[in-house]
């Protein structure tokens, strides 16, 4: 088992990676259960795959699970299900000494922490990730929201998990389209700040989303380390350091925007085709060899995920997509800053660039 501490000030915690935590949850949580009835939030999809076995794993400490099934997909993130969910969890008697169960991928991460962080002002909450993307990005670094009309991830809190157990063996059942999305952060950790990583996600990649369980803890608990590294350092994003976290994600929120949120086009896709995307804008601006650029875009192209942003067909100009930016919570003061890379594994934050820049350089990419 790989064990990874996060580094926080009076709220420090570990993430453990291994396969078979859920079937030793009572354990792994120890001394957190208080009661024996323990609240777990989950959706109908991850409750159908795992449901049975985190019950029993409870049962088998001398717990009796709670369970809310909430339904799958990014609309749960909402103000109702939040309502219903901290009213729920009133009902339950939870305190703020209890810890409130997550298990799902980040879509029940960021509901649930957001409803841990405003219940009676803050209660404990426990991340169990069960897909790539929240093993390696969402359970890790305490940022929870829900999506309102305005937009996404724009009603939110910092609040740090007490722990979080990332068990491989839930990837399993995890559909293969939801493995490549999360994969995309995971190589993300490489291009922004480990060339060497980004080597060894080029040898592994194939053979890692096939099923190899010894590469997969590597990457997972690879990924960990770098974010946590990151959230220690700067844990509000207020530094320019956190900031690199949204390497392709400017970009991608755009598209993801502008295909409306949709099965049409994952987070974690839309991280992959802004990763090429801010790659390509940096080689347009001198900074870094056309050749790394295009590096990229062969990376996701070779493991059939998506790198080109003609092939979705988006049917607008680049002013459509940048017209998405301007409501990107990361404005500062009428500016948005990029994550644009000076090498592979050499991420930075710019500061200068013009939207117009940036609409000229995505017409040119939807013709490509
Ligand atoms: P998700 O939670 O919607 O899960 C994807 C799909 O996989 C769902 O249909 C789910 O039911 C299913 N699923 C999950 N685990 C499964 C399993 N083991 N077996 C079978 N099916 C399973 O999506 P996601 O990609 O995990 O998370 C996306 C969300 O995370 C977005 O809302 C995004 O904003 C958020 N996010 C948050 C952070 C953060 O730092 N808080 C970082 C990145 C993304
Ligand atoms: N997913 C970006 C962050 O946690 O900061």
């Amino acid at each position: 088992m790989a064990v990874i501490p996060v580094e926080l000030a009076g709220r420090s915690y570990e993430v453990r990676v291994a396969a078979g935590l859920l079937a030793d949850l009572p354990q792994q949580c120890s001394p957190r259960l208080r009661k024996r009835r323990v609240p777990v939030i989950t959706d109908a999809n991850v409750f159908a795959a795992w449901g049975a076995a985190v019950e029993h794993a409870l049962h088998e400490g001398g717990h009796e699970a709670a369970w809310r099934v909430l339904p799958a997909g990014e609309p749960t993130k909402s103000w109702e299900q939040l309502a219903q969910t901290t009213d729920w969890l009133l009902a339950e008697e939870v305190e703020r000494g209890d810890a409130v169960l997550a298990l799902g991928g980040g879509v029940i991460g960021d509901l649930t922490g957001f409803a841990a962080a405003i219940l009676k002002r803050g209660c404990q909450f426990i991340q169990l990730p069960t897909t790539l993307l929240a093993q390696v990005d969402s359970s890790v670094g305490g940022k929870t929201a829900i999506n309102t009309a305005a937009g996404k991830n724009l009603i939110g809190a910092f609040h740090q998990p007490a722990l979080v157990l990332a068990d491989l063996a839930v990837l399993d059942t995890l559909p293969a389209r939801e493995l490549k999305a999360g994969y995309a952060e995971v190589v993300k950790y490489g291009l922004l700040g480990d060339a060497d990583f980004f080597a060894w996600c080029d040898q592994n990649g194939a053979a890692l989303l096939a099923g190899d369980a010894g590469l997969r803890e590597y990457a997972v608990a690879y990924s960990v380390a770098a974010k946590a590294r990151i959230v220690a350092a700067d844990e509000r994003e207020t530094l320019g350091l956190r900031a690199l976290l949204n390497l392709g994600h400017t970009f991608g929120h755009a598209l993801e925007a502008q295909t409306g949120f949709s099965d049409r086009l994952l987070h974690g896709e839309a991280v992959a085709l802004g990763m090429v995307l801010a790659a390509r804008f940096s080689a347009a601006r001198g900074l870094l060899p056309r050749a790394s650029a295009e590096h990229v875009a062969r990376h996701f192209a070779a493991l059939d995920m998506p790198s080109e942003i003609a092939t979705l067909a988006l049917n607008c100009d680049g002013h459509a997509l940048t017209a998405h930016m301007l409501h990107d919570k990361k404005m500062d003061a009428g500016a948005l800053p990029f994550v644009l890379l000076k090498g592979l594994g050499e991420a930075f934050l710019a500061k200068d660039v013009a939207l117009e820049e940036v609409a000229s350089f995505l017409d040119e990419q939807l013709r490509r």
